[in-house]
């Protein structure tokens, strides 16, 4: 289970659940929607751990920045679907670039580690469908980014997730620590609570009715410094490590985090149509809107 740090200055929005507790209380759409972190007790991930632990955990070698980029959020499908690679002279050629780039650098071109490590996230593929299934059983996917992470990560700025599509979508989240080592996050106030607690200092009324995420660029670059000015925020945060094959959901436009550390993970976004939701007005768009509509109305009042 994982070791928390509560914050107080920060809402207490952890909640621990067992899969059987969750199948018991028909899933946990409720509880995610309004920004809860759900965490799963006495699971543990079955995974491999070392077939991720003999792939390099460094891109440095990679100078495309698009290539880079990708490689960074890979699809964990890459390592066990499309177009069969072509064993020659003890190696392999795949047809798609990103998928030679991962064969060459990560599995450091050899064929019995990218073969493992396939086998290993082709099981934690299942499991993550089979964990989406028990916790959002009434959940309409219309796609799935299936992301793993195997470059290292360390001191990130806190943020809420910014997708950059203004669609009104609702996307569900499950992430899971494919490292031996935990994971190390914090994680600060709900998007909600910090817009209204900081909506006349910045005028936030002036994003209203506009792309949400013009707003979520601005706080989390022009206030919380985003990635030029990284850990120079003074927002409160509690403080997270998740264990070696630890799950955890949340949505992370909701709850603001910050990767401190960590190596492997499995991150998986599933977009879901908002009319399968426990409460479709809590999809993020409808929230945000909502909050620019309840300040309006304080100052009509
Ligand atoms: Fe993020």
């Amino acid at each position: 289970m994982a070791t928390i740090d509560l914050n107080p200055e920060v809402e207490d929005y952890f909640v621990k659940l067992t899969l059987e507790d969750i199948q018991e209380r028909g899933g946990i759409a409720d509880l995610f929607e309004e920004g809860r972190l759900i965490l799963l007790r006495r699971y543990r991930l079955p995974f491999d751990y070392k077939a991720i632990a003999r792939l390099s955990n460094s891109l440095d070698k990679v100078k495309d920045r698009v290539l880079k980029k990708k490689l960074k959020k890979l699809t964990s499908l890459h390592f066990f679907e499309g177009e069969p690679p072509v064993r020659r002279n003890d190696t392999l050629i795949f047809s798609d670039r990103v998928r030679q780039a991962m064969f060459d650098v990560i599995c450091r071109g050899d064929i019995d580690r990218f073969e493992r490590a396939s086998t290993a996230l082709r099981a934690a593929h299942e499991e993550a469908l089979r964990l989406f299934g028990i916790c959002f059983p009434d959940y309409q996917p219309f796609r799935l980014e299936a992301s793993v992470r195997l470059s290292r990560t360390l001191f990130e700025n806190l943020h809420w997730d910014n997708h950059s599509i203004d669609d009104d979508f609702h996307q569900a989240r499950i992430f899971a620590n494919l490292d031996t080592r935990p994971r190390i996050w914090s994680v600060g106030e709900q998007f909600p609570t910090w817009v209204r607690n900081h909506y006349d200092e910045y005028d936030l009324g002036r994003f209203a009715g506009r792309d949400p995420n013009e707003m979520l660029q601005f706080i989390t670059s022009d206030v919380l410094g985003g990635t030029r000015k990284t850990w120079m925020d003074h927002e409160p945060r509690h403080r997270v490590a998740f264990d070696p094959g630890e799950v955890w959901i949340g949505e992370s436009r909701l709850i603001s985090h910050q990767i401190n550390y960590g190596d492997a993970a499995l991150v998986y976004m599933w977009f879901v149509t908002p009319e399968s939701m426990a409460n479709k007005d809590n999809r993020f768009n409808a929230r945000v809107d909502q909050i620019h509509r309840e300040m309006a109305d304080r100052v009509a009042a």
